[in-house]
Order: C-alpha cells, then structure tokens, then sequence
C-alpha cells in the first residue's frame, strides 16, 4: 500500500530528527545520576530518611531531543506527617542547586538548573512525595508518578520511538500537554496510548475512528466511573479508579482525531512542525477586523500572580459570567477568549452587536393574569407606550447601556471574576477596542491562533 509506506518513510525521517542522540542520552544521564546522587548524600547530612529516583520521559528515553526536563522524586517514608515533606523536602531539594525557584502544582516543588562539564544548562523538577505500598492509597498528589515511572519503564522498552512522533505530532498540533492552557495529552498518556496500539500509525488509525467516550483500559480492571463526563477515557494501570486523559477537552480531543484523519490522508512531514509562525501585526489585524466587519474589545489587566493551573480555570469562568452580563444586556457575542502573555492576563470579546439603540422592549405579565397586571401597570402608568402584544403587557423603557464598552466600563466588576482575578481587575485594567489593542509581546501569536492561521 502507497499510503502506508509514505507514512512509514516520513516517520523515519522525522524520528532521525527528534530523537536524542547518544551523547545528549549520555549528557542527560551523567546530570540525573549526579542529582540523585547529591540529593542521597544530602539527605543523610541532614539526617533525613529519604532517597531520590530517576522518573518521567528521561527515566524511560521518551524526551523529544533538546527538550530534556530531567524529572527527579524524593521518595520519602509515608508513615511521616505532611508538614515534614513538605519542610524538609523543598529544603533538601534547594540544597542541591546555586539556581532554583519554587513552584506549584498541585503540590509544592524546585524547579532547578544544572550545568554539565560542558556548562551546558539542564532544568530539572525536584519532587518531594511518599513512598506509599498503593498508587490507589495516595498521601498527597504526586505520589502515583512512581507508580507510574514502574510500570512504563517495564514495557516501553523498543516502543520509544513510537512515543516520540507521537509526542512531536501532538506538540505541532498545540495539543502536548495537560496544563489547564492547553488541556491537551500528557507525556504519561502518550505513553500508554503507544502500549495500547503498539505504533505511532497504529494509534492514529484508532484516533480517525474515535467517538464521544472513547474507553481505553489496557489492564481490563477499569473501575472509572465518569463516563459521559470526558471524551476520551484511558484507565490509569497503577489507579483503576483514576482516568489519566481526564485534562483532555474535547476540543483537544476533536483536534487529535482531525489532524489524525488529515495526516492518513495525505502524510506530510509538515505534521510534526513546531517552527514558530510569523507573529500577526497590528496592520494585518485591523485589516482582518474590518473585512470581518465584526468588533473587538479586549479586557486587559496584570496577569495575577498565581500558577497558570489556577489562572487559567478562573478567567474562564470569568469570562463566562462577563459573557453572560454582555448577552443579558441584549448585546451579541461570536466568540470569546482568554489568555495570560508575559506579565498580562486578558479577555477578548469579538462582538457581533456591539451598539443598541436607545429604546428596549420590556415585557411584562399575561393581560389575563389580573394581579400581575394591574402591579405592572401601576408600575409604568405614566408610560405612553404601553400597549399589549401577544396577550401581554409591554412597555418601551430607556436602555441602560447602548454600547458595550459603556457596559463594561461601569458593570464589569458586578460579575464574578474569582478571588486573583477580581484583586487584580481592582488594581486597574483598561478596555481596549479594535484598533486601540496593543500589540504587545505574545498578542500576534494569540490572534494568529484565533484566526486559525497555524
Ligand atoms: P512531566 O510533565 O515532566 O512529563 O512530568 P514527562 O512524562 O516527563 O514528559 P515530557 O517529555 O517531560 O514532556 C513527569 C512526571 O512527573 C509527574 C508527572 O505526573 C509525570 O508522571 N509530576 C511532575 C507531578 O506529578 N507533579 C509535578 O509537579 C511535576
Ligand atoms: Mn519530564
Ligand atoms: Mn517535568
């Protein structure tokens, strides 16, 4: 078949490219080997019962070359209180480097940097969590990955490369990686999609035929009971009870099953680009507005200080609530976004109805229901326009607001924007409008991406 070796030749071709070579393997091992190392002694200077492990994508040669994060876990006993880990864990791990910073998942960490012979930087993740007996009897958030870390390591073994175009596939489709920006696939669910169809083609020849609910359990011992609720189901191996594609949206999902369906059809090398595109200017984006014939008005104030997996679930609930008090005020949206570039956060409303007229239809009780009737009408007695319409009372009042950006100057604070978001917006934002949008750093890939240019 034409089809299949045209696929199995541009695979081959890419793989050359993404996969590490021996001497980043060897550089990547050297620097773990020597953090687990520093860490293990450490410990025991500080007379801590703890020792480190090697977990991830570059525990199991499934890093895509030059995208090394080396991922370590400080197994501590579980018998020991929260506050310990916690305390003696992120101290230990800030023990190891000169250059760190703390960060949050769901559950504090070091971020650190280390340098080879070579001064080559390597970032790496310092895991603090328990050592329990169950990856079903979890004492804080991360103390699966171990588990996880096991039973990929035993099986992977000859698929690597398989993970790979698979990771890079969905890296060029924005669609790698489970944080709330992107809900999208995570290295450990590529991972066990690969175990699940063997190969990179294989899994994409599943994915064109996906459906709503799409239920993967290699194990057979599924006992996830959210079925309805996500589009794509993959049984945890070490967690029957736990859905590990549960970040996947279903738009993540859909986006998955079309460039899968695209690239069987016609395989291109393209499909595992990530070059970054042109950036959208001012000048093609006031151009684009006017053909569109649509408006834009961005909220725009400083992006809370917050890790962007609280960030990013807050503004669009806020978005939600302010799209809500847009519509309510009879205004009329075609779509909305979010996002957060460098130290800015914003929302974007493309309107369809932007300006309303002065006059608004206010429609009251059925004539036939008499109380109603006669409090309504007592209400706007000196309103000429009353009159009845279908069997009820209605009455032309004074619109409030007849321009959306006028709504939002004097009403966006009325909607529920969620605790950083709401502290931020009190400390200022400004309401920009078409061409009053600046184009700064991160904004042009934004728009290019809503437009649907990359
Ligand atoms: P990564 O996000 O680094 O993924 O988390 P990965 O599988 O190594 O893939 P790439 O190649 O880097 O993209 C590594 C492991 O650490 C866990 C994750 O669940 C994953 O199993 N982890 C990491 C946490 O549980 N919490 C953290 O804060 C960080
Ligand atoms: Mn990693
Ligand atoms: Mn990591």
């Amino acid at each position: 078949m034409k089809g299949e070796e045209e696929i199995k030749k541009i695979c081959g071709e890419v793989i050359e490219k993404i996969r590490p070579d021996e001497r980043e393997r060897n550089k990547v091992k050297t620097v773990t080997d020597f953090i687990i190392a520093k860490i293990n002694k450490k410990a025991s200077e500080m007379g801590i019962e703890a020792h480190a492990i090697s977990v991830g994508s570059t525990a199991r040669n499934t890093w895509v070359s030059g995208e090394a994060d080396i991922d370590i876990f400080i197994m501590f006993p579980a018998d020991l209180p929260e506050e310990y880990l916690k305390e003696k864990g992120l101290a230990l791990a800030k023990s190891i480097s000169e250059k760190y910073e703390e960060r949050y998942a769901s559950h504090p960490y070091i971020h650190a940097y280390f340098y080879d012979a070579e001064g080559t930087e390597h970032e790496a993740d310092i895991v603090p969590c328990f050592s329990v007996i169950d990856a079903s009897r979890l004492k804080s958030a991360v103390d699966r990955t171990p588990f996880h870390n096991e039973y990929i390591v035993k099986r992977i073994s000859g698929l690597e490369d398989e993970v790979l175009l698979l990771k890079q596939f969905l890296k060029s489709a924005g669609i790698y990686g489970s944080e709330q920006r992107r809900k999208g696939f995570s290295g450990y669910l590529c991972e066990l999609l690969i175990l699940r169809y063997s190969t990179f083609a294989e899994l994409l020849r599943n994915a064109s035929r996906w459906k709503y609910g799409e239920r993967i359990d290699i194990e057979g011992r599924g006992k996830y009971k959210g079925e309805g609720k996500d589009p794509l189901i993959v049984i945890d191996p070490v967690d029957p009870k736990r859905n590990v594609a549960a970040a996947v949206s279903l738009d993540s999902f859909c986006r998955l099953i079309d460039a899968a369906r695209d690239f069987l059809a016609c395989p291109d090398a393209s499909y595992f680009s990530t070059a970054e595109k042109k950036e959208m200017n001012k000048a093609e984006f006031i151009k684009l507005v006017k053909e569109r014939g649509t408006e834009f008005v961005m909220v725009l104030f400083d992006a809370p200080d917050v890790v962007e997996d609280i960030l990013f679930p807050q503004l669009r609930k806020a978005e939600a609530s302010i799209a809500r008090l847009i519509e309510r005020n009879g205004f009329r949206i075609y779509r909305s976004d979010v996002s957060v570039e460098g130290d800015k956060a914003f929302f974007i409303f493309e309107f369809l109805v932007w300006n309303l007229p002065k006059v608004k239809k206010h429609i009251g009780p059925p004539v036939t229901s008499r109380y109603h009737s006669e409090q309504f009408k007592s209400k706007y007695a000196s309103q000429q326009s009353l009159r009845i319409e279908n069997g009820r009372y209605v009455v032309e009042i004074k619109r409030k607001h007849t321009n959306v950006v006028e709504l939002l100057r004097n009403e966006l604070r009325s909607c529920s924007l969620g605790k950083h978001v709401s502290e931020s917006i009190d400390r200022g934002y400004e309401i920009l409008k078409n061409e009053e949008i600046r184009f700064f750093e991160g904004i042009g890939a934004f728009f290019r991406h809503y437009f649907g240019f990359d």
